[in-house]
This record gives structure tokens, C-alpha cells and sequence, in this order.
């Protein structure tokens, strides 16, 4: 990390801090603020504390490693683009003919041999320095905590290196990690997770895992953690593709578990089946808390780290945060593989408002009647692109799938009501939206046909208020969206406090003026910013329990309750603290006004 620093710092790309800031709250505040920047900087904060503890930490905090798309490319070496194409050629490989094309295809297969991981016999440098016994105290590290209402502080950037019972398989997935106290944390890899999969098999065979958690290192390791790769193949394969290098591995002091040797720091330990302990809440990643829920414990055996550490962290919370970077180098690395069992898929996009899970476009060529609704199926029974809730499909003449109020109305233009598909599947883990936990509606869109028409006269979004709200009179504010298309959308904000069905039913008498109604609560919502109204409606639907497709589409984007018929607790939006952005505004570390707070949904509003 030292390294990336000092090249960052060469190419003018660090902004560094040497005031004294707090782990809790003041760092992570600053990270946010600066990611959400059009030209976002990676930050190195020189002096953490935690005026809680009173300790002056001697190890610095690096943030927003991902910063922007340039910096992400220069952490891969090349574009993500160039990454694919190798990876397709891989996967269309055929013998050569001749010894000329012979002679073509060995610089690349030359290549093949970095992929494998090395172990080398030796300590790495990772354990220069070795804690074990009454010196693991993880109270030596500046674990952040981002978030007012965070059930403590957590490691948020951390590789977990484990291996499945047999020793056959290596897997490397980024989870979080809250500490509990000195010596033991959290663990929280999700039910569908690799990790997850391994420690089932350790708890059938009643056995301790082992786990080594790495911070730091090559940022690419960083990336390949979140890299959704098929079950039992190892991330760091990836690593040596891309790299052309091999990962060099060397094993945990404490445990068998094999880690790369040149990161920042390691916690090693176990995770006893038989313990589990309360998680979270944590501000995550899809902008609101994840509740409190049993995860396993790990206990630390040992911590090793460098002579000189780095600690890198992030911060998740609302749009958009540095995984806006790291799900685009996803997105374009993953379209090769994608392609087999969807052959005629021509590209994708997740938009990071849709926080992944959420959203997703796709583009393709359609051979036959049906062929969109087959990817759908295909989509949403692979691997983690099963978690996808949207599912939007359009044809090899759309615009690009990221100009998007290009795509916007190309959709509209063919959207209708019979190729609108609900359907019912597994969830993200913390996919708050459904009655259920980890089941839930679907809803895919088939627009790969021809334009529809305008069936609605429109009105002005002061003339249709005030009649909606003689009809219903929760309504607060209301905007129409892409008016120049088949299928304007009208969105509305309300005072919530009944079931939306019913407001439906009142203004239902609108249907000439109305194709499209999305209705949201007014608070901690402005319809000038559809960055953040996308995102917040993708977040909270069920398809299943909250579209209406007559007589016009309707979509209930609220907060549910009881009312709706919802009896999981629904959870929070993360918000700033405050009065920490105004003791950061006021010494000159962020800027922020109205405009940004609302843009963002930084404090409450409304
Ligand atoms: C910053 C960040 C934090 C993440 N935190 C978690 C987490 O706490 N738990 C989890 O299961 N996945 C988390 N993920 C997603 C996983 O890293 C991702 O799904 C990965 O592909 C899992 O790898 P696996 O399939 O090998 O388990 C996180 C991703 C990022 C970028």
C-alpha cells in the first residue's frame, strides 16, 4: 500500500491529511463526501484517533482506493475492456491450424502460467512484525465506524482468504467484519456467499475454519474479493490473469490458510459452528442499515502486518461510493463469461443507483419470440446475478446502455403492459423490500419490440397535482419524467398513511393523463434529483407486492408497514451525523450546502 501511495503522490493523485481526525465518524464523513465528487481523489488520513479510546494510532488510513474510473484502470494495468477480450479469447479457443497460428497463440498461452497462485516456502512481509497471545489487540488498528447508529466499528475492506473442508478449494471474498472486542469479530459473509458454503461444511464435519484476513496489498487482490467468480475457483486466479504475474502466497502463521505475502496486515484465527453472536446494524452499501442478525465469530489467533502498515478501509452508504468503480471494472471484466449461457447478449450495464442487485440493463439480439423472457430466466438463476430484482432488456439498435436518458426513452418507447414480466426468486441478503427474507418479486421488461404509442394527454405537473390532490390527500409534490416519450412517468411524493393500493384506486379516474405513477413518501425525497429516485424506488419494491399494470402502470416505491401488510422492520436510511459535517465544514475538511444534502440524501430533509 506504501507503494501505491507514493505513486499516487508522484502523479498527483492523494490528497493527504495530517490533522487529527476521529475513526469514528470524522474519517468516513470525509471519504463520503470526497467520492461523491465528479473527480474524486483517494485520501490518506496521517493522524487517526479515537477520541473514545484516547489513542493516537501509528498506523495510517487509506480511503477511496477506487476513486475513479482512471484510477481503476491503473490498478488493472490496462482497461477492464482489454481484460474481457483476453478472457473471450480464452473461452473461444480453438486448436491452431498450422504452425504459424501455432506460433500466434503462444505469447497468450505463455501468459496462462501466471494464473496459478504460488506458495513460496518463505515468511512474507506481511509478517514482519507477529502479535500473538496477549499482544493481539485489535484496538492497535483504526477500524473505522462509519455510521451514527453502526453496531461499532468494522473492517470494511478486508480479504477473507478460507478453504473449503477437503483443502480442494481456495476462495477469497470480501465481507465485513465488526470488532467485538480485542481479540474476536464479526464475520459476515451473506447465506449465498463462498465463504458462507465452506463454513456449512466445517459446521457439518463440527470442526473450527480456519480464516486469515488480509488488508491491504496489491489493490487488485482488493478487487478480485468482490469479484463475483463461479463457486470453487479462486479469486487470485483472476489476479494472475489480469496481473500476468502470480499471486505469491505465503502460509498463516496460526492456521493453514495461505494469504498473499506482500499485504498490509493479516488477522488470523478461526470460526467455531457452535458460536454465533448479534451483527450490525451497519450502513450499507444499498444506502440503508442492515439490521442486527447472528453471524459466526471469528476468534483472532494472531495479527501480522508489515513494518510499516497501511490500513485501508471504505465507506458504503448511498450512491455514489467507490464501488461505483469496482462494479464497473465487474461489469466490463464479467461480459465474456456471461456470454455462453447467453449467447446473444450483447452488453449490460448495472448502474450503481441501482446499487447492482437492484438494476440491471441489458442489450441483445432476438432471434425468436420469447428470447428477452429466456435471459430473464437465465439472469436470475445464475450465480450472484440471481440477486437481480430489475431486469431491463432492449435490442442490438438501442443507444448506449450508460447515455442514459437516451435509454431511458428508448425504453419507454417500447414499453407494454404484455411484455412486462413479474416472477418470483432469491433476494440479495440485504434486500430489505420483500415480506420475506431472501425471496421476493422480480419484475423483468422485455422492450426488445417495436414503439408503442402515446395513449395519454398530458398535463402540466401543476394542473395533474391539483387534481390528484382533490383525490387523494396525502399527496405532497409531483413531476412528470421523460414526457417526450411513449410512456411518461409521473412521480409522486406523499405524506404516507394508508396503503398505496387505495391511493391508486382514488386517482385511478387520472388514466388518460397517467401511463406511468411511482409514488414515494416525501420525506428524505426530491424530485429534482432522479440519480436518487431511481435509486430509492429500485430499493424498496417488491414486484410482486407493489406493481399494478392496469389501467395504468403503478409502482408504490414507499416505506411499507404494516399497512402495506409488511411486518419485517424496515430499516434506515444512513444519514451523516450532523454535527460532525459541521465541525468538518467548519474546519475546512468538506463542503457541503442545501443542494448537495439533498442531492445525496447526506441529513434528513422535508
Ligand atoms: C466494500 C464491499 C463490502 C462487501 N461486504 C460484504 C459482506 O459484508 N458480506 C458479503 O457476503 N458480501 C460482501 N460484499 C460482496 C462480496 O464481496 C461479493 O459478493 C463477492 O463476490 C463474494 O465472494 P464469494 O462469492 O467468493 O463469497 C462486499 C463487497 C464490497 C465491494
Amino acid at each position: 500500500m506504501r507503494d501505491v501511495i507514493e505513486w499516487f503522490k508522484e502523479n498527483g493523485g492523494i490528497k493527504v491529511i495530517d490533522k487529527e481526525l476521529d475513526v469514528e465518524l470524522e474519517i468516513p464523513h470525509i471519504a463520503y463526501l470526497e467520492i461523491k465528487k465528479e473527480n474524486s481523489k483517494p485520501l490518506l488520513f496521517t493522524k487517526p484517533i479515537s477520541k473514545r479510546l484516547g489513542i493516537k494510532y501509528d498506523i495510517p488510513v487509506f480511503m477511496n482506493l477506487f476513486a475513479n474510473k482512471e484510477l481503476t484502470e491503473d490498478i488493472f494495468g490496462t482497461h477492464p475492456d482489454v481484460i474481457a477480450k483476453n478472457i473471450e479469447w480464452l473461452l473461444k479457443m480453438k486448436p491452431p491450424k498450422g504452425i504459424l497460428e501455432k506460433l500466434k497463440m503462444l505469447p497468450k498461452l505463455w501468459k496462462l502460467k501466471s494464473v496459478f497462485p504460488k506458495r513460496l516456502t518463505h515468511s512474507g512481509e506481511c509478517q514482519e512484525i507477529v502479535l500473538k497471545g496477549d499482544d493481539i489487540d485489535l484496538d492497535k488498528l483504526p477500524i473505522l465506524k462509519t455510521w451514527e447508529l453502526d453496531g461499532g466499528r468494522f473492517i470494511t475492506m478486508g480479504q477473507t482468504y478460507t478453504k473449503s473442508l477437503d483443502g480442494s478449494m481456495q476462495n477469497l471474498g470480501m465481507y465485513r467484519l465488526q470488532q467485538y472486542d480485542k481479540k474476536s469479530l464479526g464475520m459476515h459473509w451473506q447465506i449465498h456467499k463462498d465463504g458462507a458454503h465452506f463454513f456449512n461444511e466445517y459446521a457439518q464435519a463440527g470442526k473450527k475454519m480456519p480464516v486469515s484476513i488480509a488488508i491491504g496489498g496489491d489493490p487488485l487482490y482488493i478487487w478480485c474479493g468482490q469479484a463475483p467468480m463461479p463457486s470453487g475457483m479462486f479469486e487470485l486466479m483472476l489476479y494472475g490473469l489480469i496481473r500476468g504475474e502470480n499471486a505469491k502466497l505465503v502460509k498463516s502463521i496460526t492456521n493453514d490458510i495461505y494469504i498473499p505475502h506482500d499485504v498490509d496486515i493479516v488477522i488470523e484465527g478461526f470460526v467455531d459452528p457452535t458460536v454465533s453472536k448479534v451483527e450490525g446494524p451497519f450502513g450499507d452499501h444499498t444506502g440503508y442499515y442492515t439490521l442486527p442478525e447472528e453471524f459466526p465469530v471469528v476468534e483472532i489467533t494472531a495479527i501480522t502486518m508489515k513494518k510499516k502498515p497501511v490500513f485501508h478501509a471504505t465507506v458504503v452508504g448511498k450512491p455514489p461510493l467507490e464501488d461505483k468503480y469496482m462494479g464497473w471494472g465487474t461489469e466490463r471484466v464479467f461480459l465474456p463469461l456471461l456470454k455462453p449461457m447467453a449467447p446473444d447478449l450483447i452488453d449490460y450495464h448495472m448502474p450503481e443507483n441501482g446499487v447492482f442487485h437492484n438494476l440491471i440493463m441489458s442489450k441483445m439480439k432476438t432471434h425468436y419470440k420469447g428470447h428477452a423472457m429466456q435471459f430473464m430466466h437465465a439472469f436470475w438463476g445464475v450465480g450472484q446475478m440471481s440477486f437481480v430484482k430489475h431486469a431491463i432488456f432492449v435490442d442490438e439498435n438501442a443507444p448506449d446502455l450508460t447515455s442514459y436518458e437516451e435509454i431511458a426513452t428508448y425504453i419507454l418507447d417500447r414499453l407494454d403492459v404484455k411484455n412486462i414480466f413479474i416472477s418470483k426468486g432469491i433476494l440479495d441478503h440485504l434486500d430489505h423490500s420483500s415480506n420475506e427474507q431472501f425471496v421476493g418479486g422480480k419484475l423483468g421488461i422485455d422492450a426488445t419490440g417495436d414503439k408503442v404509442d402515446l395513449k395519454v394527454k398530458l398535463l402540466s405537473n401543476e394542473e395533474l397535482l391539483e387534481k390528484a390532490q382533490a383525490l387523494d390527500a396525502q399527496i405532497v409534490d409531483l413531476k412528470q419524467f421523460c414526457t417526450n416519450s411513449a410512456n411518461p412517468i409521473c412521480v409522486i411524493s406523499v405524506n404516507k398513511t394508508d396503503s398505496m393500493k387505495k391511493l391508486y384506486k382514488n386517482i385511478e379516474v387520472l388514466k388518460n393523463h397517467i401511463a406511468i405513477l411511482i409514488v414515494i413518501d416525501y420525506k428524505n425525497n426530491d424530485l429534482k434529483y432522479p440519480y436518487m429516485l431511481v435509486w430509492r424506488v429500485v430499493n424498496n419494491i417488491d414486484a410482486s407486492r407493489d406493481i399494478e399494470l392496469s389501467p395504468f402502470i403503478f409502482v408504490d416505491g414507499t416505506t411499507k408497514s404494516e399497512v402495506d401488510g409488511f411486518y419485517r422492520e424496515w430499516p434506515q436510511d444512513t444519514l451523516c451525523s450532523k454535527e460532525v459535517l459541521e465541525k468538518l465544514k467548519k474546519d475546512a475538511l468538506v463542503e457541503f450546502d442545501d443542494d448537495l444534502i439533498r442531492r445525496f440524501g447526506l441529513l434528513e430533509f422535508n
